[in-house]
């Protein structure tokens, strides 16, 4: 398991959410008050970037057919369709660098 950096804290301000390639993954990197989380940017039903959707507290939605995650866990919050959660992952922060573990 490795950690790496993918942006800083100024990047990334409360309430907006991004796009980070890291290890071959697309992630999607989000800061909820101030906590950092991240989970899969790749939504399981049909493929869309998560980046391109909306962030409401902890919910991200998707742009393309309006499935809900919770980017806290990685797992499907609302859709009336059985979907694949996505991983999440673990954000550390240091002297306002944004890590993932990996
Ligand atoms: S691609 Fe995300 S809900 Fe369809």
């Amino acid at each position: 398991m490795g950690k790496i950096m993918v942006g800083k804290t100024s990047d990334i301000p409360a309430g907006k959410m991004q796009k980070v390639s890291a290890d071959g993954k697309e992630i999607l990197v989000v800061n909820v008050g101030d906590s950092y989380y991240a989970m899969d940017d790749t939504c399981s039903h049909a493929g869309a970037s998560l980046s391109e959707g909306k962030l409401e507290g902890s919910i991200v939605t998707c742009d393309w057919h309006g499935a809900k995650w919770d980017c806290k866990t990685g797992k499907l919050h609302a859709f009336p369709a059985k979907i694949r959660d996505l991983n999440s992952y673990k954000v550390v922060v240091e002297s306002g660098n944004v890590y993932l573990e990996l």
